[in-house]
């Protein structure tokens, strides 16, 4: 197939040498037109060496081969990405100043747009009116993905990943070819075609630890020490990871709900258990969410029997030690080499004489290491076991604090789609 890869100007056109990749590797026959702010990100000389092709944007060059006419002419598909704001507008107008307007004027076969852009002028009525015009006269503008744009803000804007706009474009392909009939219910292709592809599942093929619930450190047989963890958040947290496509290892401690079904359960009940179940489950995971509420100590001496008031005795007094930092450990045993995992802890914070909440939180994402840190404000009768939660998403990078609210599903989502969007950070998919 004869593919014209429009790339407009903005930072997702690195991403777009993926997508290049993906239609090369596939043995399709790709000329790259990017616009000139698109070379302002990624030059002409990646474009031809990865298409095997001349990359021009000017209708000036090569006159005699009348480019800004032969190629849209002769492309069996026409795919945009990133489609800028500019680049949708000048598209829905009819635009021809450079070569890729040009051509988008002269396309016979289908044509792609994929977005990318802040999501204030994605939901701008004027970007809105030009995508429904594209649209109305028979393109392709898939929505973009939800995630982390290029600042610290989030929300609708982001240039879906390579492979969903490299599916979506071989759908549309084929829908145009009438190897697919449009009128036929054909998995897949109509969700691909409406941009829920991999985008929305971004952990797909990511193994995601996560720890929930209170521990419990025993006493006796009978009694322990707890707190007042639900477990309500991590079960929350869980349910979002496997929505977006992970496999998750959910390591319960005591817990007032159940568990998600479907998450690979390991039941546990001391802080210890709980030590020896996320290093061992860190191991081969992607991600590392420690939900759960350890307790910093524990009785120094277990008895084997039940402990009993005795007439004339004075009240046993409990000695306890302290209980290992797991977050700390599992932070230590990966930068010593074992494993990349993004780490992310959870604080449950008061403020004090010595700090309001955030200053606490900062202080303790330093300590603890972790990647991210989601901080509760606790309070007597706040957060454990309700239904809704406030959060602010710390990151040891320094970045703009990320506040969350709403259900506890909502939280998570929140969460999970920034553990996703700092994944796809860590590695970007070029
Ligand atoms: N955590 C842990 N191991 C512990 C205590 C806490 O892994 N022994 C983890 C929790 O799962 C959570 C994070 O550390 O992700 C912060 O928990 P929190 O109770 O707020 O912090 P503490 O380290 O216990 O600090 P504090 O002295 O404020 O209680």
């Amino acid at each position: 197939m004869r593919i014209v890869l429009g790339v407009g100007g903005g930072i997702a056109a690195y991403k777009v040498a993926s997508l290049l990749r993906l239609f090369t590797e596939a043995g399709h026959k790709v000329t790259v037109i990017p616009t000139e702010a698109a070379t302002r990100f990624v030059g002409i000389a990646t474009w031809e060496a990865l298409s095997g092709n001349p990359v021009t944007n000017n209708v000036f060059d090569d006159v005699d081969k009348v480019n800004h006419v032969r190629l849209g002419h002769e492309a069996d598909l026409i795919v945009v990405a990133p489609a800028t704001a500019d680049l949708l507008a000048k598209a829905a107008t009819g635009q021809a100043n450079d070569l890729l307007t040009n051509t988008l004027l002269m396309a016979h076969g289908p044509v792609l747009f994929a977005p990318a852009m802040h999501s204030e002028m994605w939901q701008h009525p004027a970007t809105c009116a030009n995508v429904e015009t594209l649209r109305s006269r028979g393109a392709t503008v898939l929505e973009p993905a939800v995630g982390r744009l290029t600042g610290a803000d989030s929300g609708p804007g982001r240039l879906p990943e390579p492979e969903a706009i490299f599916e979506a474009a071989l759908a549309l392909a084929d829908l145009a070819e009438g190897v697919v009939d449009s009128n036929e219910s054909i998995t897949g292709v109509a969700d691909v075609l409406a941009g829920n592809t991999s985008s929305e599942t971004p952990l797909a093929g990511r193994i995601v630890t996560i720890s929930a619930g209170g521990t419990r450190e025993a006493l006796d047989p009978v009694r322990f020490l707890g707190n007042r963890s639900s477990g309500k958040q991590g079960a929350a947290l869980a349910a979002a990871a496997l929505e977006a496509g992970a496999t998750v290892r959910f390591l319960a401690a005591h817990m007032d709900v159940e568990p998600p079904a479907g998450v690979e359960l390991v039941r546990v009940e001391s802080a210890l258990e709980l030590r020896d179940a996320a290093l061992k489950a860190a191991v081969d995971s992607d991600v590392v969410i420690m939900a759960a509420a350890v307790a910093d100590f524990r009785p120094a001496q277990v008895s084997d029997t039940k402990i009993k008031k005795r007439d004339g005795e004075d009240a046993p007094v409990v000695h306890l030690v302290r209980n290992p930092d797991i977050l700390h450990e599992l932070v230590e045993v990966r930068d010593s080499g074992g494993g990349g995992q993004l780490i992310v802890g959870f604080a449950a914070e008061t403020g004090d004489d010595d700090g309001d909440v955030l200053q606490h939180a900062m202080d303790k994402l330093r300590r603890k290491g972790c990647d991210l840190l989601v901080v509760n404000h606790v309070g007597v009768g706040r957060v454990f076991g309700q239904e809704d939660n406030s959060v602010v998403i710390l990151s040891q990078r320094g970045d703009t604090p990320q506040p969350a609210t709403g259900s506890k599903a909502d939280v998570a989502a929140a969460v999970i789609e920034r553990v996703a969007a700092e994944l796809n950070r860590v590695s970007p998919a070029t």
